[in-house]
């Protein structure tokens, strides 16, 4: 039994800040290793990638969630008490909540929401000199979430929410202000939604079957009870943030067309399944979540090494959708990979791996593939715009990453036949 490989430098937190969405990789190509421990913030932590690497952090036997999430992560962008954090049971009964939210019925709504808020927004992109996608795409699946969710969202609060559901985003990685808007963002929003969970309870306030609020408001715990209001509000805002988050797939989307134009063309013939394996690419090449975090339950070992309990873990979604082992030229992006690539529950986890139900496995994956399908296809076949000069480099070591520009585009005119 050996030790797990080590860093040089006791401490790697200022090369994780500088290093970002490959500070994983590089020391496992540098240690050519699939794993290796250093300090973190301070902490003792094992870093982790590849398929291998996911399927033993995806045991629940090994590993728990309970705390794994530093408190800046939790007072910004996923809340407390909230599901990411459960284990055993109580995680189980919260997640099938989560999952019965996601019938075929329910994505198809959030699917026709959003290209119905699309085509509004489009409308008046029309009479625009410019126009900023990051930011309109954003408002765009602020409406969509919320009506999908059934939380009221009257017009002049649109934009705030907006804005504060991306501080919350923007916040787990950032330093001074930024940080501190998107913990002032959580506590705003929660408040609110943590009234409205209280409202819905004594029929003050009206929602529709089968809806996020209704469900958080009335689900019921392992032993039976009502969510505190306030943990309610957490998981609604677990809905609802993720769904304007993956704006900046779209916005990835629209760079990769801008990059690549003959995808544009075959994406323009309506091919569904190259429809399908550009979503997936963009998912696999560009970055997001970087890491995902774990405690060892138990003591183990595994590969030959060590895994003390209690040790922090982190597992690197970046790093393993770009492993060389399981991608071909993993930093070329080609959408046509997937045409003869299997993928399974542990080689493409830019939203985690493992099993929906039994795991931490994201629960809003379908609803992020058929949003991000119903944007392409309004990108390629419903509107015709310019990509002016700009900035659309993105830096790595910014997490969340984002073109520098946000993706601006002008002269947008609807295709003919199309509104
Ligand atoms: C931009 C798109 C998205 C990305 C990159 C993303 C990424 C992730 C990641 C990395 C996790 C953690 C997995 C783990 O801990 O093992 C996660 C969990 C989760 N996501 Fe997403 N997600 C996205 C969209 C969504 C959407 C649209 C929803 C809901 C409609 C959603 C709801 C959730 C929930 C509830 C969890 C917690 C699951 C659990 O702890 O069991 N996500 N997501």
């Amino acid at each position: 039994m050996s030790n797990i490989p080590s860093t040089r430098w006791p401490d790697s937190t200022l090369a994780l800040l500088t290093e970002g969405y490959e500070f994983i990789s590089k020391r496992c190509q540098r240690y050519n290793t699939d794993m290796f421990k250093t300090r973190l913030l301070l902490q003792k932590v094992v870093c982790m990638r590849g398929e291998e690497a996911a399927k033993i952090f995806y045991d629940n036997q090994h590993f728990k969630r309970h705390g794994a999430m530093p408190q800046r992560v939790q007072k910004t962008l996923l809340g407390q008490g909230g599901v990411q954090g459960l284990d055993g049971e109580a995680h189980r009964c919260r997640k099938d909540m989560f999952m019965s939210l996601m019938s075929p019925a329910r994505i198809d709504l959030i699917g026709q929401l959003t290209a119905k808020h699309w085509r509004e927004a489009q409308k008046s992109w029309q009479t625009q000199e410019k126009v900023n996608l990051f930011v309109e795409v954003n408002l765009i699946l602020c409406r969509a979430a919320c009506e999908w969710a059934d939380v009221p969202l009257v017009e002049a609060q649109v934009k705030p929410f907006t804005e504060e559901l991306v501080a919350m985003i923007e916040a787990p990685a950032a330093l001074g202000l930024r940080h501190w808007q998107g913990r002032k963002a959580r506590d705003h929003a929660e408040e609110r939604l943590a009234r409205l969970i209280e409202d819905i309870r004594s029929n003050a306030q009206p929602t529709g079957e089968q809806t996020a609020a209704r469900t958080m408001a009335f689900h019921k715990d392992v032993n039976g009870n009502l969510l505190e209001p306030r943990i309610a509000a957490v998981e609604l805002l677990n809905i609802l943030r993720p769904i304007v988050a993956i704006g900046r797939f779209i916005v990835f989307s629209a760079l990769a067309l801008h990059e690549h134009p003959p995808y544009r063309q075959k994406l323009q013939t309506g091919d569904e399944q190259m429809l399908t394996h550009f979503v997936q690419e963009v998912r696999r090449y560009y970055p997001f979540f970087p890491t995902v975090a774990g405690i060892v339950k138990q003591a183990f070992s595994w590969q030959g090494y060590k895994f003390p309990k209690g040790r922090w873990v982190l597992l690197d979604l970046y790093g393993t959708n770009r492993d060389p082992r399981l991608w071909e030229r993993p930093n070329e992006f080609r959408p046509e990979r997937f045409e003869s690539r299997d993928i399974n529950s542990f080689n493409l986890i830019p939203q985690g791996g493992g099993d929906y139900h039994q795991h931490h496995r994201c629960a809003g994956e379908w609803v992020t593939l058929e949003v991000m399908k119903v944007a392409l296809h309004a990108l390629t076949q419903e509107m015709e715009y310019t990509v002016p000069p700009q900035d659309l480099s993105f830096s790595l070591s910014h997490m969340p990453a984002i073109p520098k520009s946000r993706f601006i585009i002008s002269d947008v005119q609807a295709k003919p036949g199309n509104l």
